[in-house]
């Protein structure tokens, strides 16, 4: 069976299914998951599922420890995403001391930030002290702020673009992913393109075909991709997909500039933002 040419990371908050999938890995080709990747909503599934009601903040953020502690033993040389809890008004200073506190979890962490002005600012600072995952891109315009802002970055930097929110509003998302590897083309290679929010297979054979650094799979989507014997897109491959809009690469977008003169405003960056911090204030509550 022809090996993966990319990256695999789990998406999830359950480290019973890190384990699943490192051992299939493993069993089918001799090397186990290449990083995983969690979020405030995935962590907050994990503890609603645990029914004990909503818990304190500190408590929650222990939990969350915990898990990522447990995923970290699992895959050892893995990398492991840890999201900052962020709403609109957090400022970069309060997302630096969230990172410098969370790296410290594990040997092994990469800290998220999400790509916002204060997200970007931070992650300035934050990419010469540790590994940095740039979530909730949605836009060629918001990549190439990302790779201008981490230019002297002495760790590992991926950028997160969510392929799957943009399809479920019609957009064709893996555009996104095509048009940003194609601008970096141009670059120096220190940014890492990171497929998220993958719904389906295509998502999965597509980001191969593009020759995305790294894929990030929920479990359901992973176990069909391992039903099927882990396929491969073949060298004519299409990506066929039905009423999707298409998102055009913008010849007008050079890397270059200052991070700060590319337009990084992007509504779904917003309500993930919100929805990142409403779905983790419903199973840690301030006051309890
Ligand atoms: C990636 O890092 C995110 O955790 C994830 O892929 C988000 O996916 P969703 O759009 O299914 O929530």
């Amino acid at each position: 069976m022809a090996a993966i040419p990319v990256k695999i990371f789990i998406d999830g908050g359950e480290v019973e299914e890190t384990k699943l999938v490192s051992e299939t890995l493993v069993k089918r080709f001799g090397k186990p998951l290449d990083g995983q990747t969690t979020n405030p909503s995935l962590i907050a599934k994990n503890l609603a599922g645990r029914k004990t009601g909503k818990i304190s903040e500190d408590a929650a953020l222990e939990e969350y420890k915990r898990i990522v502690q447990q995923m970290s033993k699992i895959i050892p040389k893995g990398s492991i995403s840890i999201q900052v809890f962020a709403n609109r008004q957090t400022t970069s200073g309060e997302m630096i001391k969230q990172a410098r506190e969370r790296v410290k979890w594990i040997p092994n962490a990469s800290i998220k930030l999400p790509c916002t002005s204060q997200g970007l600012r931070a992650a300035g600072t934050l990419s010469n002290e540790m590994p940095i995952n740039i979530t909730l891109v949605f836009s060629q315009e918001q990549a190439a702020a990302v790779y201008e802002v981490s230019k002297k970055a002495r760790y590992p930097i991926f950028i997160s673009p969510f392929v799957g929110r943009l399809d479920d509003r019609g957009e064709r998302g893996m555009d996104v992913i095509k048009n940003i590897v194609r601008m970096f083309e141009k670059g120096d290679g220190h940014v890492e393109v990171l497929t998220a929010s993958v719904r389906n297979l295509e998502h999965i054979l597509y980001a191969i075909y593009l020759k995305s650094d790294i894929i990030t799979i929920p479990y359901k989507i992973f176990r069909l991709w391992a039903d099927q014997n882990f396929p491969n897109p073949a060298e004519t491959y299409i990506y066929k997909t039905e009423n999707l809009q298409e998102i055009p690469y913008r010849e007008d977008v050079l890397l270059g500039r200052n991070w700060q003169e590319y337009n990084l405003s992007h509504d779904l960056t917003d309500m993930g933002v919100d929805r990142f911090y409403s779905d983790w204030m419903e199973v840690a509550g301030r006051g309890v």
